[in-house]
């Protein structure tokens, strides 16, 4: 990675540790119920991939993919739909998983559009929170990471397409985005 890292907040370790913990407490809530994952692309591609394989409850998975309109690097809260779900969620247990919530922005609009299409429950499931997200009336059942608000990647969160693919969570150099 040359110097483009400044430092790790989250190990491979610690990440591993926190998923099978995480599957643990959804295997237990969602006993005898089904379950949907839902992931949001692209950034929960990695834990996805890795709470769906800990969990020993049978579940189905689906994504979608969500933009926010205007660009920037902050979320506006006004959200387009890129890809739907394939899946009809009438009267299904969804989880959605996330890799990060940072406003929170995202997930409140997709919380109100899935509850929309009459699920029998919809929760969420997010490897890291920022503090924003605190702010917000959103109820984030799962959670694996409560980070502080610098500029992360890692573990499916980017700064322009790269980084998505590191193992770890760690925090950008600032000559990289500056
Ligand atoms: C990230 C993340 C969430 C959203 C959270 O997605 O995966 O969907 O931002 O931000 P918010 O809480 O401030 O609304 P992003 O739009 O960066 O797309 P990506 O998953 O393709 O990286």
């Amino acid at each position: 990675m040359g110097d483009a890292l400044e430092k790790v907040l989250v190990t491979e370790e610690q990440i591993k540790a926190r998923h099978r913990e995480m599957a643990a407490q959804i295997d237990a809530d969602y006993a005898g119920k089904d379950l949907l994952l839902v992931g949001v692309l692209r950034g929960a591609v990695m834990v996805m991939a890795d709470i769906a394989r800990e969990l020993h409850h049978p579940c189905e998975m689906d994504w979608m993919a969500v933009s926010s309109y205007g660009a920037g690097t902050v979320s506006s809260g006004v959200v387009r739909i890129l890809k739907d779900l394939d899946t009809d969620i009438q009267g299904r247990n969804v989880l959605i998983v996330e890799d990060v919530i940072d406003s929170g922005l995202t997930l409140s609009w997709l919380v109100g559009n899935l509850k929309s299409r009459g699920p029998a429950s919809v929760e969420i499931c997010t490897m890291v929170r920022k503090p924003l997200a605190l702010d917000l009336d959103i109820d984030v059942k799962y959670v694996g990471f409560d980070l502080p608000n610098e500029f992360i990647v890692g573990y499916g969160l980017d700064y322009a397409e790269k980084y998505r693919n590191l193992p770890f969570i760690g925090t950008l150099a600032p000559h990289v985005y500056q």
